[in-house]
């Protein structure tokens, strides 16, 4: 039997604080005319104290689950494309197990930048078709407000928080992730970079000092990389799927800047309209960009049964990736109410674990 992975589910979230231009405008020395002119950003949405890359996972895995009616403790594997993860370990993705109740599911993180949500769609859908697992949770989350230099204009006004998720299950159906292309080039790695906090440069009162723990980028390197790459991998992996550009309803683009998906539009010699966009509200919220546009295409009623979709991305690495998916979900289907009860339900089993735990280390310490 041949075996397809299908999306069957999905979910957003973003923190309810805004940021604008003019409130930007009041930070730095920039202006509402030049970040929409040079960006099409006009607002993005910064975590709170009390959110995290974690807490907007699981906020949008849980609409996920609930679009696809599928209980939390069915999923087979978790797989979160992140940044800027809730800590170095335990993996975010092992976080939003625990408190989803996935309790049969392995759990870990991808670190893609901006092309993660693709890189980790690719793993996941290859793992369901190799016949490893029956469903995954594929999620996106970033709070990049939390690695940025806040007098940095050039980065400052870019990056938004955010997170999307999207539930893939098996399928005889043919359809759903039809072809992938993966591509990375890390001799561009110092293009967009965090220096320090890592390995190379662990974190220590210089570094703090010298604000070397935000991102510092090359704008004018990247922006000619994107709109190569962008371009090129929509291509191969239209081919790849065996099709042409013709067949293709909606390219969700990473949302980075307007002017380079409008620079690939030209080149592709497609119109503007068959592009997702949506960072004009969102600003760059890096792996959770094409979940997030995924889900307000899906919203807007741009995504039909039958439809060929590609989803394409550039980031950090440098990477870059795209996928062609065969839609053939329904529509949204009734969302279980379910799923608010057993997250609930989650946490009751996730504290008598800890519970248990700390009784036995009393009592077996003695
Ligand atoms: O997911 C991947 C993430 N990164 C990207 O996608 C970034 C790709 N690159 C870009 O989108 C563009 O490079 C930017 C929008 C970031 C910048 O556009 P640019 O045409 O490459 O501008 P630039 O960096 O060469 O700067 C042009 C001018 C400079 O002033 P001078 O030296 O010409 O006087 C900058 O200082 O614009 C100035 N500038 C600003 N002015 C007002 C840079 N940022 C700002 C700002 N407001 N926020």
């Amino acid at each position: 039997m041949t075996r397809y992975a299908h999306i069957t589910g999905w979910g957003m979230s973003v923190p309810a604080h805004i940021l604008t231009n003019d409130d930007l405008a009041k930070m730095v020395d920039t202006s509402d005319e030049w970040i929409q002119s040079m960006t099409g950003i006009r607002e993005r949405h910064i975590a709170g104290a009390r959110e995290s890359t974690a807490s907007l996972a699981i906020d949008a895995a849980v609409k996920a689950l609930s679009v696809a009616g599928v209980p939390a403790r069915h999923i087979g594997l978790i797989v979160v494309a992140t940044s800027l993860p809730e800590y170095l370990f335990p993996s975010t993705a092992c976080i939003v197990q625990d408190q989803l109740g996935a309790s049969h599911a392995a759990a870990f993180d991808l670190l893609a930048a901006c092309s993660g949500f693709v890189y980790a769609l690719s793993v996941a859908s290859q793992m369901i078709i190799s016949g490893a697992y029956e469903s995954a949770l594929v999620i996106g989350s970033e709070t990049l407000s939390r690695m940025i230099d806040w007098s940095d204009r050039s980065t400052c006004v870019l990056f938004g928080d955010g997170a999307g998720a999207v539930v893939l299950q098996s399928s005889e159906t043919p359809g759903g992730i039809l072809s992938i292309a993966l591509h990375a080039d890390g001799s561009g790695g110092d293009m967009l970079i965090v220096p320090a906090g890592g390995s190379h440069l662990p974190t220590s009162l210089e570094t703090i000092e010298d604000n070397q723990h935000s991102i510092v980028m090359n704008g004018r390197e990247v922006y000619r990389f994107a709109t190569r790459a962008m371009v090129s991998s929509t291509l191969e992996v239209v081919e790849k799927a065996g099709l042409s550009l013709d067949d293709i309803r909606l390219i969700i683009p990473h949302q980075a800047n307007r002017r380079i998906i409008e620079s690939a539009a030209k080149d592709l010699e497609l119109p503007m309209d068959r592009f997702a966009m949506n960072l004009d509200r969102y600003g760059n919220t890096s792996a959770a960009s094409i979940p997030i546009a995924l889900c307000e295409a899906i919203d807007a009623g741009r995504i039909h049964t039958g439809d060929h979709i590609v989803m394409v991305a550039f980031g950090a690495g440098m990477t870059w990736g795209s996928s062609v998916i065969k839609w053939v979900a329904a529509g949204p289907r009734k969302a279980s109410r379910f799923v608010w009860a057993q997250r609930l339900m989650a946490r009751a089993r996730s504290t008598a674990r800890r519970t248990g735990r700390r009784i036995g280390g009393l009592i077996w310490g003695e």
